[in-house]
């Protein structure tokens, strides 16, 4: 019989335990990928409202099944337009688009070229592919060149990337990315999960650069207030994941309150490209409060902050104490990061006040001194 109480004994050893928190509705949240706050905004709920009293609470089916709605076409529609691409397919959530997408474009003959700190779920759709897959050093692109000009393949390559790195919040060096990709006849696919609403004028960093990928992916669980995920690409592209990724094939269509909260978010974010400008300066504002404490957020360049602590058990001390302060920080340690760089990480949303913002500078101020 299976048992578990060695591993998890192993994890806790580590410092490595994760644990449920219901979230506090009054601690300083900096723990939320709402970057935009529209997922309690009065237009999103009242959308997603409509939504359930027209459609009901979910649509019981695949899409290709009953289970399609008009509003889930509208979406594709708005999504491919924000990114620039001909067409877009809604999935489950950005994790299954991620395998569904990887999974289903490449075979054993292909090869992928991955960045080291890729998101978890490009790392698994990957490993469902069966295509080679060297994993290059985070945002190297000589060492990514060397990969490309000696491994060679009977069928396709493509080049996977984040575009902002979640626990760093740094961007990959996409132009750099999208010249490799053409000079050794790559695809070249970009995540932008938490550069969707904020880069861009909300597009993602791919249209604020002026770059064209093969395919994006997207979610619409962080900027967006809401739930799901999607890829963009060619209208063919997505002809070909309708009839061959899984994901999307054998798994129920989005319920109507997810999309319905997503198109009034891109209603809102039309309407006000400057906010994720706005948060952006916020969150440079911040990173010069924490440097000024002593502390590195290097190398962030976006609303994703992040402290490097470097031992797991002191990035849990540091959490404990913001907790105690009022302030939601969690402790990210591995796997999730490489080992020895536990860090807290902060991300900046439109709903901190520059008050809130010094507040938590404050608190990590006064950990050095507490702490020892
Ligand atoms: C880069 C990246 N891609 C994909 C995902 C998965 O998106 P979702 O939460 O919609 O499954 C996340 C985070 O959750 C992410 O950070």
């Amino acid at each position: 019989m299976r048992t578990y109480g060695g591993d998890l004994a192993r994890i806790d050893r580590d410092g490595l335990t994760r644990k449920l928190h219901v979230r506090k509705p009054y601690v300083l949240e900096f723990s939320s990928n709402d970057y935009l706050g529209l997922a309690d905004h009065p237009l999103l709920k009242e959308a997603s409202i409509r939504a359930i009293e027209q459609y009901g609470s979910g649509v019981a089916a695949s899409r290709l099944m009953s289970g399609n709605i008009r509003m889930h076409e509208e979406l594709e529609k708005r999504l491919a337009r924000l990114t620039g691409m001909k067409s877009a397919l809604l999935f489950g959530c950005g994790y299954l688009a991620n395998t569904g997408l990887l999974s289903s474009i490449t075979s054993r003959d292909d090869l992928l070229f991955a960045d080291r700190l890729n998101h978890a779920s490009l790392v698994d759709g990957a490993l469902l592919s069966r295509a080679g897959v060297f994993r290059y050093q985070h945002c190297d692109t000589d060492h990514l060149e060397y990969f490309l000009a000696n491994r060679t393949c009977r069928g396709n390559r493509f080049i996977v990337t984040d575009s902002l790195f979640s626990m760093d919040g740094d961007i990959a060096p996409l132009r750099k990315l999208e010249e490799l990709s053409a000079r050794y006849d790559c695809n070249l696919i970009v995540d932008e999960a938490h550069a969707i609403g904020v880069f861009g004028n909300g597009g993602g960093v791919c249209r604020e650069y002026g770059i064209k990928p093969h395919t994006v992916i997207g979610t619409l669980s962080k900027a967006l207030g809401s739930y799901g995920g999607f890829a963009a690409g060619s209208a063919e592209l997505i002809k070909y994941l309708i009839n061959r990724a899984r994901t999307f094939i054998y798994s129920t269509g989005l319920p109507p309150a997810a999309p319905a909260a997503a198109l009034s978010a891109l209603d809102i974010i039309e309407s006000q490209p400057e906010s994720g400008r706005k948060v952006l300066d916020m969150a440079s504002d911040f990173r010069v409060m924490i440097e000024s404490s002593g502390f590195s957020t290097a190398p962030s360049k976006s609303q994703i902050v992040p402290v490097q602590v470097g031992e797991n058990r002191k990035a849990e001390a540091f959490s404990e104490y913001f907790e105690r302060n009022g302030i939601s920080a969690v402790a990210i340690r591995p796997p999730t990061v490489p080992a020895g760089t536990a860090r807290i990480r902060f991300s900046v949303t439109l709903r901190h006040s520059l008050k809130d913002l010094n507040y938590a500078a404050q608190v990590l101020n006064s950990i050095n001194r507490d702490m020892k």
